[in-house]
């Protein structure tokens, strides 16, 4: 496919996930390098859904290591349990959170973030990276992203 996104202009996030969707899966198809597929994915999230916040961690030991992302600079080390992202690693569950002052412990990278769901990518029963995309409004998030967002991270854990 050309490098380039057909954009849905529509109102309803369930058709501009739809519309986006087949395009990740092409975009991703035919390269199997990780990184490269991270950073094209974070690329096409941020595009097509205007997110304040879309990117990837790694695990690496006992601690996630920011990887390919778009959007203001980011907190580099997560341990395990700790924030957002460290609850569902250790949980090994998607979280939607609300409002993040709400969190206990939540990790502010950015004092504009406030909503976060963090999707964890599980291979043979242990999480290896992790989805993590913030809004700097309060609610952004609710099951319909945690269904398409999932469905993203299937596919990149499928081929890695
Ligand atoms: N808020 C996250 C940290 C990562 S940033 O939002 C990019 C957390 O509490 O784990």
């Amino acid at each position: 496919m050309a490098e380039e996104l057909i954009i849905s202009k529509s109102r309803d996030k369930k058709k501009r996930y739809e519309s986006l969707i087949p395009q990740i899966k092409a975009l991703i198809d035919n390269e199997k390098n990780l990184i490269a597929n991270l950073a094209n994915t974070s690329a096409a999230l941020k595009e097509a859904m205007n997110f304040f916040w879309v990117g990837f961690y790694l695990v690496e030991g006992d601690e996630l290591i920011l990887g390919p992302f778009q959007g203001p600079v980011a907190c580099t080390r997560i341990q395990k349990g700790m924030g957002v992202c460290g609850t569902s690693w250790k949980n090994k569950a998607p979280i939607i959170v609300p409002d993040v002052d709400q969190f206990p412990g939540h990790i502010s990278c950015s004092s504009l973030s406030k909503s976060e769901i963090v999707i964890p990518g599980i291979k043979d029963g242990e999480m290896i990276l992790l989805l993590d995309v913030d809004s700097d409004k309060r609610s952004d998030f609710d099951l319909v992203d945690q269904k398409y967002l999932t469905d993203i991270v299937e596919q990149i854990i499928a081929k890695s």
